[in-house]
């Protein structure tokens, strides 16, 4: 949520900002701004609100800004509108200093009132233009720009990541973090600051995360990072695995299409390592894969598309180890009492491994004596970082805002998480079985990849429908919310997944003539319950698209107008299939109502507040 990238080095700052903040734009686009020093100490910043083209058509319009440091920012409002005067980076009274940050500071409005009473004005309404006064009113008594970072440390609550530049210290940029994502880039030519990894591939893969309350000074060929009592601390780098080309569309038309077309080498690439000898082999666990032994109940827990992984995983786990499987919104975890402890295990999905809540659930159950097992996609991420054991998901950087490629492969690696601790407890049955279907699946994903046409057709006939439900049973229930979302969120038609079970118990009276529902019955042994929702449906004149394996096809197609028929797999990997017409299925109909696809209105990727 919002993206900052920061630059020190010896070719012109404002061309390295403006590639960084496209690459950026997916975590929030309402407005975005840069600030660049000159050699001559010169503090030059220009932001607007709009889309990344709207400040690069300003910067175009004028005499280039020179400077070989500078920082920017791609914002998602929280606190102010999105307008030109909240968009970072955010400048003090005496010009001296800009901020970019992302996060929230708690405690703004107190600071605030107190430099208001001091004479200082505020031109914005964001909580971040208190933390570039707050630095600005300590380094005009202190002269010392460290000392003032210290300083407004000591005095902020809440998360932050933030770049930081003064006029008086032309070569030299401050990275600061709390709670929020940064990471430094060491390239040929200068070292870098950015909020998200993506942003630097294109100049460098060799990077260390900055953790919570160290503070960085860059320059174009040294970085130093001091920890919170100023010490020195030397850090170790790490290499990034993605290529530059991984975040490039390649061609298509958006980010989501290619990703979704990207799935079965995503599968694969998140499989076939942990394939050895026809045996599942988590190497990340080592000798702790015993730990299911001691194990009474788990957790679930996440946000979003990734919730609904785990909602595949509550039914599909608790069948293969036959304990009680929870799958929770990380956002209401830490405030459910969840009962924690040494015998329950905690699995966090994520794929940003950065979504605040998130995270907060992972440092309740630490906090609490249970141990945490992440499925993560982002290397080197906070919640990979905190967690006891770490699975990733080899997805590669996923830029579309709507979750596609993260989530099967998240699906996917928590299945085999399960069948790994199943075998582990002797209960698992159909073990060859299954390792063969994991072998398969890539090839499976692509049959369901192949005829595009189908679901365009079908998208162009409903895309003007403005209520979908969405109904299933058992791990059909758990696609239907997920299917529901993805339309949601990139088409704006309002769109709710029902138990199929569930909807005479009231949400029935809201189906009339020409409401489409997808009914999902890919769950073999409730096909026959399904088809009765189904009529139940049709029967009150809703129109229906139905989806279903190979095998129940003629079935459900007997009540349906139209079908996504998908191949057989292993029942448990079923839901991996089930989930791609549904991905379409969005994306087409988002394409016929002219939607701006891979970056839907109020949304970012990477939610970092909560
Ligand atoms: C929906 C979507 C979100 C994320 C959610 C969690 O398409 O992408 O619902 O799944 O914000 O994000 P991560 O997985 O990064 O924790």
């Amino acid at each position: 949520m919002c993206g900052i990238i920061g630059y020190a080095g010896k070719t012109e700052a404002v061309p390295v900002l403006l590639d960084g903040l496209e690459r950026l734009e997916y975590r929030g686009y309402d407005s975005a701004g840069v600030a660049v020093v000159s050699s001559d100490g010169k503090l030059q910043v220009r932001k607007s609100r709009g889309r990344l083209a709207v400040l690069r058509s300003l910067l175009s319009g004028e005499k280039p800004l020179s400077g070989e440091i500078g920082i920017g920012h791609t914002r998602w409002a929280t606190h102010g509108e999105p307008n030109d005067v909240n968009a970072h980076p955010h400048v003090g009274q005496e010009n001296k200093i800009a901020v970019v940050h992302n996060g929230i500071i708690e405690n703004y409005l107190e600071i605030k009132n107190s430099l208001m009473r001091k004479g200082i004005s505020f031109s914005s309404d964001t909580d971040t233009e208190v933390i570039v006064q707050l630095l600005e009113y300590y380094y005009k008594k202190d002269s010392n720009l460290m000392d003032a970072v210290y300083r407004v440390l000591s005095r902020i609550k809440g998360a932050y990541a933030m770049g930081i530049l003064c006029s008086d210290y032309p070569g030299q940029m401050v990275a600061v973090r709390k709670d929020a994502p940064l990471l430094i880039g060491f390239g040929d030519d200068g070292n870098y600051i950015a909020s998200d990894v993506t942003a630097l591939l294109s100049h460098t893969r060799t990077v260390t995360y900055l953790e919570d309350d160290e503070v960085a000074v860059i320059t174009a060929d040294t970085v130093q990072i001091y920890d919170s009592d100023r010490c020195c601390t030397e850090k170790e780098k790490h290499v990034i695995e993605w290529d530059a080309a991984a975040a490039e569309k390649g061609g298509y038309a958006h980010f989501m299409l290619k990703e979704i077309m990207e799935q079965p080498e995503a599968v694969r690439k998140t499989v076939s390592p942990r394939l050895a000898d026809g045996k599942i082999l988590l190497q990340e666990l080592e000798d702790a894969g015993n730990i299911i032994q001691n194990i009474s109940r788990i957790y679930i827990v996440a946000c979003g598309s990734a919730y609904h992984v785990g909602m595949i995983g509550k039914y599909t786990l608790e069948k293969l180890l036959h304990i009680p499987v929870e799958a929770c919104l990380a956002s209401e975890f830490r405030y459910s009492e969840p009962i924690l402890g040494e015998t329950a295990l905690v699995i966090v999905i994520s794929q940003s491994g950065e979504t605040l809540d998130s995270m907060a659930a992972l440092r309740e159950a630490k906090k609490r004596g249970s141990k945490v097992l992440s499925i993560v996609n982002v290397m080197g991420s906070s919640i990979a970082r905190e967690s006891d054991f770490v699975l990733y998901t080899w997805a590669g950087p996923e830029i579309a805002v709507a979750t596609t490629k993260a989530y099967t492969t998240q699906m996917v690696l928590l299945i085999m998480l399960g069948v790994f601790f199943a075998r582990k407890l002797k209960q698992m049955e159909e073990y060859d079985r299954i390792i063969e279907a994991l072998i398969a699946l890539p090839e499976k994903i692509k049959e369901v990849l192949k005829d595009l046409n189908h679901y365009q057709k079908i998208a162009s006939r409903y895309f003007n429908h403005n209520r979908v439900f969405y109904m299933g049973r058992n791990v059909d229930y758990a696609l239907g919310l997920e299917g529901s979302l993805k339309l949601k969120e990139i088409s704006y038609i309002h769109s709710e997944s029902y138990a199929a079970g569930e909807l005479k118990h009231g949400t029935i009276s809201l189906i009339e003539p020409g409401t489409l529902v997808v009914a999902l019955a890919t769950y073999a042994p409730l096909v026959e319950k399904s088809l009765s929702n189904i009529v139940e449906v049709k029967s009150r004149g809703a129109e229906v698209i139905g989806m279903t394996t190979e095998k129940t096809a003629d079935i459900i197609s007997s009540q349906a107008s139209e079908m996504f028929v998908i191949p057989r797999t292993h029942p448990v990997l079923q839901p991996i299939l089930g989930v791609i017409p549904l991905q379409l299925f969005a994306y087409y109909v988002a394409l016929n109502r002219g939607c701006d696809i891979d970056k839907p209105r109020n949304l970012a990727k990477s939610v970092t507040v909560e």
